[in-house]
């Protein structure tokens, strides 16, 4: 494996062996990447205690943190990002309602049906051309009158960056715009920002910025960040108050968890400055791939770190060049019959990518 890599890839390679990266290329996603040296060092030394009881030092410190960063009120510790937007779902909404979104978003697609199964809801898909959502094609799909025929729109939710629409950013002034008109309505807004740090680090705008008029937000510090768990809801006091309660009937009131929000903290500090490195490795990815046989996809268009190229004229089904990729340890995910996406994160480097470039034209190229 070592002899696959350059002079300086081999320092990564090092540093990766040490944590534990497998030599696979593993493009799946950014939530596959092991914990760094310091972070465990961290959870081995983290102060602990109840957190059910409020007690754990470590996590009330990532707490009070993230609310910071966020300029916000309060923050709560939650295990995953689904369970932070099905906290937030839960507590703007009632039974009943709608819940306005983009087609391809998360809480829509991939959160196991919660909004209908845990808060008796059911989402208004609104698609868009590149995962932003525009007003002009919102507007009339708002339930607000005719309180007999259809629900009410009860919540809107927004997700930066869009993960399936390829880690597109909507910048701050575009999310202020939507939270004003949404608020006009009386509409709350919930802020999927699972990788918001990543829309921060491409808009040169703070997170704080890019989800300021949004009523709560969540972000992940198990993807791009580099944490092994984790995720944060901040709002108000009152809304993180009564988050807390739904974490707990969601199962999700964990006890010495000081040993995971130490690493979150790690993620929180150091993990924001590096993600403009993951975002040059997804141009590079997106400008070879330009080049391959059939392959459909605009490097300008590539904002993040994620990167979906279509599929139809290469001759080859996703599922088969997934495979392909697969015989020779370059692994991805199918984001349909005909696209495939990658995903850049602090476990590869400039060589993994000149590797998963060279297998992907060879499983495309290949007669
Ligand atoms: C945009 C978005 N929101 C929410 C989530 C949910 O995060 P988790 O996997 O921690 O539940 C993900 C995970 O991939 C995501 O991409």
């Amino acid at each position: 494996m070592r002899g696959r890599f350059t002079p300086k890839g081999m320092t990564d390679v090092a540093e990766m062996e040490e944590r534990g990266v497998s030599s696979a290329v593993d493009l799946r996603s950014d939530t596959v990447t092991r914990p760094s040296a310091e972070m465990r060092r961290a959870m081995a030394a983290a102060e602990v205690g109840d957190d059910v009881y409020g007690e754990d030092p470590t996590v009330n410190r990532l707490e009070q943190r993230a609310a910071e960063i966020f300029g916000r009120e309060a923050a709560l510790f939650v295990p995953t990002g689904t369970m932070g937007n099905q906290i937030a779902v839960h507590l703007h909404t009632r039974p009943g309602q709608e819940i306005v979104c983009e087609a391809r978003s998360h809480v829509y697609n991939y959160e196991m049906a919660m909004a209908a199964a845990f808060s008796g809801c059911l989402v208004r898909p609104v698609a868009s051309s590149d995962g932003r959502l525009d007003w002009r094609q919102v507007a009339p799909q708002l339930s607000l009158a005719a309180p007999y025929h259809r629900a009410r729109t009860g919540l809107a939710v927004l997700e930066n960056t869009h993960n399936m629409a390829g880690g597109v950013v909507t910048g701050a002034a575009q999310t202020a715009e939507l939270c004003r008109r949404f608020h006009e309505l009386e509409i709350p807004v919930h802020l999927d920002g699972a990788r918001i740090f990543n829309a921060a680090a491409a808009a040169g705008a703070s997170v704080a910025e890019l989800s300021r008029d949004c009523d709560s937000v969540m972000f992940c510090l198990s993807k791009g960040l580099g944490a092994p768990v984790g995720s944060m809801l901040a709002g108000s006091r009152d809304f993180i108050h009564r988050a807390r309660i739904v974490r707990k009937m969601l199962g999700g009131g964990m006890r010495q968890a000081g040993v995971l929000a130490a690493a979150g903290l790690v993620a929180l500090e150091k993990g924001p400055a590096r993600l403009a490195q993951d975002h040059a490795l997804a141009k590079r990815l997106a400008e070879g791939l330009a080049e391959i046989r059939g392959v459909e996809i605009d490097p300008a268009r590539v904002e993040t770190n994620i990167v979906i190229f279509g599929t139809a004229r290469t001759g080859f089904s996703a599922a088969e060049i997934v495979a392909r990729m697969a015989e020779h340890n370059v692994l991805a995910g199918a984001a349909g019959p005909d696209a495939i996406r990658l995903v850049t994160h602090l476990d590869v480097d400039a060589a993994k990518i000149e590797e998963a470039l060279r297998v992907i034209r060879a499983a495309i190229e290949r007669a």
